[in-house]
């Protein structure tokens, strides 16, 4: 039996790469514990019968054999990049290399206040843990953060820890403790209490700045979901109108109908083949905001999850994501029926159609929900740009 490959989550990477340097204890998947590996349902029969799957990084290298069920982690290869990849040690070469030293574990950003505290342990070594969700930071950020501050420092060292958030914060303090513990060992741990200012030195704060740019200045994804009909390629088009009239941003289109026809060419209307095609949409989108760039995209996204996948990929790109909900009734896109679909839907021409044989589900976390019934373009597009304006993303006075 062919052992199935698995390029996983960020999270479920993170802790791969934790039990595999042996600072947690594995199984993955044991009863009670959040170390999981969700495969999908379609890989879970092939990882049975194989009674493996084989843990692949995104460019295919693989990484680790998980035995499935059982979860038990074996390393095949440890992932040789990645900025500061140097800095990631296992437990034990951590000990190796710096034992004796005060640990300090860091989510943040080091403060000036926090910097003159560290400065008085002696030599220290600053735990900075950086897994998927943990820090405030980016990873990346956290950890040329922390090089700032152990620069700064009498004799300080950093080593990177990819511990991951599991959105369940019992499990992760225990997970937390249990990983500082196996990188300090017999040394002394120095908790730092919750940082009382947001007083840095210049360097720190202009790390942090140039992580977390202001709503203005971030990117941005703004997503027109609705039933076909629903009037979302029309506020979108003169959204961008009015973006463009403004000239301070330039705009990317990922319209359905248009994307469909180039980047989702080939694509079916069914529920999986819809789920490709907003994926695809968000990658792109995501990719957009990466750079502090603006999409605006207008497919249906019948699907919760899907467009929390693309919410996900925006920030995991570090942009910023609104939902706009075109939340027009069925009745009144069937009545409009500009393209005659609906009529063809109901004679049974079009199988799958989102509202009549297809299912639309209404999204609970849009932060604008527009009816474009009986109301001109510009009136609904005025509650779109007042939303964009409360939330700082755009102002478009
Ligand atoms: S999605 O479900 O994958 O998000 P998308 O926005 O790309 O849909 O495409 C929707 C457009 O395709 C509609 O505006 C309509 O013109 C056309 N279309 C063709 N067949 C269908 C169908 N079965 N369901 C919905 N839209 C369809």
């Amino acid at each position: 039996m062919p052992v199935p490959q698995y390029s996983p989550s960020p999270r479920e990477l993170d802790d791969i790469e934790l039990i595999v340097a042996r600072a947690l204890p594995g199984p993955l998947n044991a009863a009670e514990s959040v170390l999981r590996l969700d495969l999908p349902d379609s890989m879970k029969t092939a990882a049975e019968d194989a009674g493996a799957v084989e843990i692949v990084d995104p460019e295919g290298l693989p990484l680790a054999r998980v035995t499935w069920p059982a979860g038990g982690v074996t390393e095949l290869a440890s992932p040789a990049y990645g900025p500061f990849r140097r800095l990631y040690l296992t437990p034990e070469q951590t000990r190796k290399a710096y034992a004796g030293r005060t640990v300090v574990p860091v989510t943040d950003a080091l403060t000036t206040t926090e910097i003159a505290e560290i400065a008085d342990l002696g030599p220290v070594l600053l735990l900075a843990l950086v897994g998927h969700g943990t820090p405030a930071l980016s990873p990346v950020a956290l950890l040329r953060a922390s090089l700032l501050a152990a620069d700064s420092l009498p004799d300080a060292a950093v080593v990177a820890v990819p511990l991951a958030s599991h959105d369940d914060p019992e499990a992760d303090h225990a997970l937390g403790v249990a990983v500082v513990e196996a990188y300090a060992g017999e040394d002394r741990v120095h908790a730092l209490a919750p940082a009382s200012s947001e007083d840095y030195p210049d360097a720190i704060a202009a790390v942090i700045d140039a992580d977390q740019p202001a709503p203005e200045d971030q990117g941005l994804v703004i997503f027109f979901t609705g039933l076909s009909g629903s009037g979302k390629s029309t506020l979108a088009r003169a959204l961008m109108d009015r973006i463009l009239e403004q000239g301070a941003r330039t705009v990317t289109s990922l319209d359905g109908d248009v994307v469909r026809r180039n980047l989702s060419a080939g694509l079916t209307f069914s529920k999986e083949d819809r789920e490709t095609n907003i994926r695809r949409i968000g990658w792109v989108a995501a990719e957009i905001s990466r750079h502090g760039g603006l999409a605006v995209c207008s497919p249906i996204a019948p699907f919760d999850s899907t467009r929390q996948d693309v919410r996900g990929f925006v920030a995991d790109a570090g942009g910023a994501f609104f939902l706009v909900h075109v939340a027009t009734p069925l009745e009144e896109c069937e009545r409009r029926d500009r393209k005659g679909l609906y009529a063809k839907a109901r004679r049974g021409e079009i199988p799958e159609f989102t509202g009549i044989s297809s299912p639309y589900e209404e999204p609970a976390d849009a932060d604008v929900r527009v009816d474009t019934t009986g109301r001109s373009i510009e009136d609904a597009l005025d509650e779109v740009i007042a939303g964009l304006r409360e939330a700082g993303y755009l102002d478009l006075a």
